[in-house]
C-alpha cells in the first residue's frame, strides 16, 4: 500500500497521486490520479486518448516507473513515432526497458486467440497472459489502447461485466494506476462500447470536439475519480511538442461536437 493511504496520515492529506505530467491535469486531480485507480479515457476518434495515454507512460517512465503500454489499435511503431512529436521523449527510455510496448494482435497470434467471439476460456487465457506482463514488468503504470478493441470480441454483457471486474481487480493487485482507451461514436450518450466498463473504474476522463466560430477544438473534461475531489468544467486541449495544455475555456459561441 502506498504511504499516503495509511492510516498514519495527517488529516486532509490526499491519498498518494501518480501525476500524469500534465499540468493543468494534475492540478484539476490535486496532484494526479490517485495511485491504484483505473480511468477509462472516453473520446471519439482524433480528440486525443493515445497521445494523452503516451504522455502518461513517458512522464512515469522518466520519474522511474515502469510503464506499459498495451497496444490493439496500432503498431507499436508507429506509437514510437508518434512519441518522437514530443521534445521530452528519449528512446533510451525504452532501450532502458522502463517504457515497455507490447502489440496485443501479435500476442493474440501466440495465444491462439483468433476466434472473433471470445470464449470465456480464452478471456481467461488473456488475463492469465496480462497478470503474467504485470508481474515480470513490475509495471506501476499500464495503457491499454484500446479497451474497445477488445470488448468488441466479448459479444454478451455479462460477460464484458464480468471480464471488466477481473481486469480491475488483476491490476488492483499489482498496484497499477491504468488508463483503459474507449473509443465512442461523437455524441455516443454513454462512455463506453456496452455501457458497463464505466461503471467499474475509479475514474472517467471524457475527450471531445467542440465547435467555435467554425473551428474544432479538443475539449477535456473529468467526469469521475474516486479518491479526491475535482473539479467538472471543460478545458480545451492543445497538443503541443511539449504535450498536452489545458486552459479553461469561455463557452461563449461553442457548440458539443460530442
Ligand atoms: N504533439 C502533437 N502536436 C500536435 N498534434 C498532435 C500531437 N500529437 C498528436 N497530434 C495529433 O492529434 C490527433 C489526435 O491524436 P490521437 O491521440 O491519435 O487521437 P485518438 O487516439 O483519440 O484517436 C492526431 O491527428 C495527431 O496527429
Ligand atoms: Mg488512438
Amino acid at each position: 500500500m502506498a504511504a499516503g493511504d495509511s492510516g498514519a496520515a495527517p488529516a486532509g492529506t490526499a491519498r498518494d497521486r501518480c501525476p500524469t505530467g500534465i499540468e493543468a491535469l494534475d492540478n484539476i486531480l490535486e496532484g494526479g490520479i490517485p495511485r491504484g485507480n483505473t480511468v477509462l479515457v472516453a473520446g471519439s476518434v482524433g480528440t486525443g486518448k493515445t497521445t494523452l495515454s503516451l504522455e502518461f507512460l513517458i512522464h512515469g517512465a522518466e520519474r522511474g516507473e515502469r510503464s506499459l503500454f498495451l497496444s490493439v489499435t496500432e503498431p507499436t511503431s508507429k506509437l514510437i513515432e508518434n512519441m518522437r512529436s514530443f521534445e521530452f521523449f528519449r528512446p533510451e527510455l525504452i532501450t532502458s526497458g522502463k517504457l515497455l510496448l507490447v502489440d496485443i494482435p501479435v500476442l493474440y497470434d501466440k495465444l491462439g486467440l483468433d476466434h472473433e467471439e471470445m470464449r470465456p476460456d480464452e478471456i481467461q487465457l488473456f488475463l492469465q497472459t496480462l497478470e503474467g506482463f504485470l508481474t515480470e514488468s513490475k509495471a506501476e503504470r499500464v495503457v491499454l489502447d484500446s479497451l474497445t478493441s477488445f470488448a468488441y470480441r466479448i459479444q454478451r454483457e455479462e460477460r464484458v461485466r464480468d471480464f471488466m471486474l477481473k481486469l480491475s481487480q488483476i491490476l488492483a493487485a499489482h498496484n497499477c494506476t491504468t488508463l483503459l482507451v474507449s473509443e465512442i461514436g461523437p455524441g455516443a450518450g454513454r462512455y463506453s462500447l456496452r455501457g458497463v466498463e464505466e461503471a467499474i473504474v475509479d475514474g472517467l476522463f471524457l475527450l471531445g470536439n467542440a465547435r467555435r466560430h467554425g473551428d474544432i477544438l479538443r475539449v477535456l473534461q473529468v467526469i469521475k475519480m474516486r479518491g479526491t475531489p475535482h473539479s467538472r468544467a471543460q478545458y480545451v486541449v492543445e497538443m503541443t511538442p511539449i504535450g498536452l495544455l489545458l486552459a479553461p475555456h469561455l463557452k461563449g459561441g461553442l457548440t458539443e461536437e460530442g
